[in-house]
């Protein structure tokens, strides 16, 4: 069976193929599979982005697909930047305008200051119920960027248990705890729960 994945990330694509390979015959992201749409992601949760962005490729293809949302979360913020992480500066995607409007903000308040990176993944069969998982990595936001690995808020955000920033660790040990990672392993671990039910059937 094959899977499209509603992205063209290519960092995304490589983590989803890493876990997910062995479900699927053939994983494609929509350029690969020759589609290209950038569906409208007007949901107030990640959940709901998810579904959104994985329901118009299912529609789209008729084929079984798989699309994620995810963002940065700050306690002393009520969740802010949350769904609007990518344009929380007032426009999309420029990381250092996001970055500069998250220490502006977060310097009102004490240390430490609570986060986490949340992603929501949703996988659609055609005709089906959305499969829904989700994961988070906690951790704390740090004034001073320190590091040059990863992307978006990775400088700012120290996970738990460790003394480095996302962007100071080497990719493999993030992409090993990752929001990412702990969603993907969670959907594994219901697409293998599924398969076993149909065989048993
Ligand atoms: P999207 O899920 O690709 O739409 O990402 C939303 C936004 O959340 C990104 O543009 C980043 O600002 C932020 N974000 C999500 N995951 C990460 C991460 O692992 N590191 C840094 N920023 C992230």
């Amino acid at each position: 069976m094959k899977l499209l994945i509603a992205s063209n990330n290519a960092n995304k694509i490589r983590e989803i193929k890493a876990i997910l390979g062995g479900c699927f015959d053939e994983i494609l992201s929509l350029r690969e599979a020759g589609y290209d749409i950038d569906p409208e992601e007007n949901g107030v949760t990640f959940e709901e982005n998810a579904v959104i962005k994985a329901q118009a490729v299912a529609d789209l293809t008729g084929l079984p697909a798989l699309a994620d949302d995810s963002g940065l979360e700050v306690d002393c913020l009520h969740g802010a930047p949350g769904v609007y992480s990518a344009r929380y500066c007032g426009y999309h995607g420029d990381d250092a305008a996001n970055n500069a409007k998250l220490i502006e903000e977060v310097s009102k308040f004490p240390d430490p200051r609570g986060a986490q990176y949340a992603c929501a993944l949703a996988l659609i069969f055609p005709g089906k119920v959305p499969i829904i998982t989700k994961g988070v990595c906690r951790g704390t936001i740090q004034l001073e960027p320190k590091g040059h690995n990863g992307f978006g808020y990775d400088p700012y955000f120290i996970p738990d248990g460790f003394d480095k920033t996302f962007a100071e660790l080497p990719a493999e040990v993030k992409n090993g705890m990752s929001h990412r990672a702990k969603a993907l392993e969670l959907l594994k671990q219901q697409l293998s729960g599924l398969s076993r039910k149909e065989n048993a059937q």
